[in-house]
């Protein structure tokens, strides 16, 4: 972590490559698009999904700016869609396609909220390895620009589908590199064995069959291997095995696309040192480029699927302490637990693949020496962790404002119900107003859902 002027850890410190640009202190406590922890506290309660929109624009620009350089230096052309399943409302939608993103889907959920927020049926991309039939005929019939098809059987089903719609659909083959991301192995996607996608030795003939089916056109491979990665290696061989296949596929059709997936890593902490998107976008497109070099093909339109990295560093998550306890660890260890009123259910990623965040006192500053904290949630499971190691004052005290940063991607929609706990509101900050574009749950919703409870309730009447 970062240290303060005399050595000792800086327990106050906002690390920029973790906050969104807008975070700052103002008389101590923490702004988010000029919002201040205690208005948010107040007026929305906790704990909070706080998303700066300003900081997601900012992102999704970026990074469309970044593909687009990248490919238009080798005269091709680019499409970044959002892969929504990091974090889905219909605002969000709204922002990325005003930047000029596409969108990606993975249900016929993520579909619908797509569709209702507007975004263009023809710039959505719909994934999944194992779409239901009404899944697949509704987004035929909306007209979404291209399906991702993970196997055999879900072929045959769009076969079908667009046999009795008379529709034409464009297609993805999402094929396997083999390329094993460095990443955890849970979010690596490419390697042989694990679920989704074909090998690529299975990919020619599944490209035949679909080439012979009227009403489907084949336009495309996809290939992500994986999620927070840092740098462009592991990208840049699996997009030169992709095009070996490409190459060969060409022999039989033309293909304007090839698509490679999302899984561009953020910093958690002021340890995680990814690249910039910029540079890695250089790599990934370098990569295919020379690579139909030396085939002597022509380069395709490359597409890209990034999540994370649009939406991660803008959400900050405030928590309220709720109890402190040093626990003696060891003779020379103590270890600070801090009980905060979330947890597992509101960000499920560190007990479902060790992930580490940070954390920070929102409310105040203090000069308060720091201590090795833990920042734990309120379920029934040592495993619901929040912050596994963070510096924190020393005097944090119940009734303290907690912030994390980092908490845009994958803790709203990972979010349970876990111990009966009504998810949080999310709350778009921006220019110094706050409004909800998720509302919070409350225990009369999950109540709503109980039938047993409303049965025992028509018995009584
Ligand atoms: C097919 C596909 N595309 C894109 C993504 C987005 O990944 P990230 O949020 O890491 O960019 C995922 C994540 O699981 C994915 O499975």
């Amino acid at each position: 972590m970062p240290e303060g002027p005399d050595g000792q850890p800086d327990a106050n410190g906002l690390a920029s490559a973790v906050w969104p640009a807008s975070a700052e202190r103002v008389d101590g406590e923490l702004q988010v698009g000029g919002v201040s922890a205690s208005e948010l506290r107040e007026r929305f309660g906790t704990p909070l999904y706080v998303l700066d929109e300003t900081e997601v624009r900012a992102h999704a620009r970026r990074t469309l700016d970044a593909f687009r350089a990248a490919t238009g230096r080798h005269g091709v052309m680019t499409r970044v869609y959002y892969a929504g399943k990091a974090f889905l409302s219909t605002e969000v939608v709204r922002w990325v396609t005003e930047e000029g993103l596409a969108v990606d889907v993975c249900s016929g959920g993520e579909l619908e909220v797509a569709l209702a927020a507007g975004a263009v049926p023809a710039h959505v991309g719909f994934h999944g390895n194992n779409k239901s039939m009404a899944e697949l005929e509704r987004a035929v019939e909306a007209g979404v620009g291209s399906i991702v098809v993970d196997s055999p059987i879900e072929i045959e089903r769009l076969a079908a589908i667009v046999e009795r719609l008379g529709a034409t659909q464009p297609m993805l083959l999402r094929v396997r590199s083999g390329v094993h991301a460095e990443t955890h192995d849970f979010l690596a996607t490419a390697h042989e064995d694990q679920k989704f996608g074909f090998s690529l030795d299975d990919a020619p003939a599944a490209v035949a069959r679909i080439r012979e089916i009227t009403g489907l056109v084949f336009i495309g491979l996809h290939c992500h291997i994986g999620s927070q990665i840092f740098d462009s290696s592991g990208f840049t061989e699996s997009a030169s095995r992709l095009v070996e296949v490409h190459a060969a596929l060409l022999e039989d059709g033309d293909i304007p696309v090839m698509n490679l997936g999302g899984g561009f890593g953020i910093a958690y902490t002021s340890v995680d040192d990814p690249q910039p998107i910029e540079q890695i976008a250089e790599g990934i497109v370098a990569a295919v480029a020379q690579e139909c070099a030396v085939r002597g093909i022509p380069m395709p339109n490359l597409a890209f699927e990034p999540g994370r990295a649009i939406v991660g560093q803008a959400g900050v998550t405030l928590y309220e302490v709720g109890t402190v306890k040093p626990v003696v660890v060891s003779n020379d260890l103590t270890r600070l637990y801090v009980s905060v009123d979330g947890g597992m259910s509101d960000n499920a990623r560190p007990a479902l693949y060790g992930a580490n965040y940070s954390a920070r006192l929102a409310s105040r500053v203090s000069e308060a020496a720091p201590a090795l904290a833990r920042v734990v949630g309120r379920h029934c499971e040592s495993g619901d962790i929040v912050v596994d190691a963070e510096y924190l004052p020393g005097d944090v005290a119940p009734g303290d404002l907690l912030a994390v940063p980092a908490t845009g991607a994958y803790c709203f929609s990972l979010a349970s119900n876990y111990n009966y706990t009504p998810r949080p509101p999310v709350v778009a900050v921006r220019d110094g107003q706050a409004r909800v574009i998720v509302r919070g749950e409350t225990v009369s919703d999950l109540l709503a859902r109980d039938a047993g409870l409303a049965a025992a309730m028509e018995g009584n009447a």
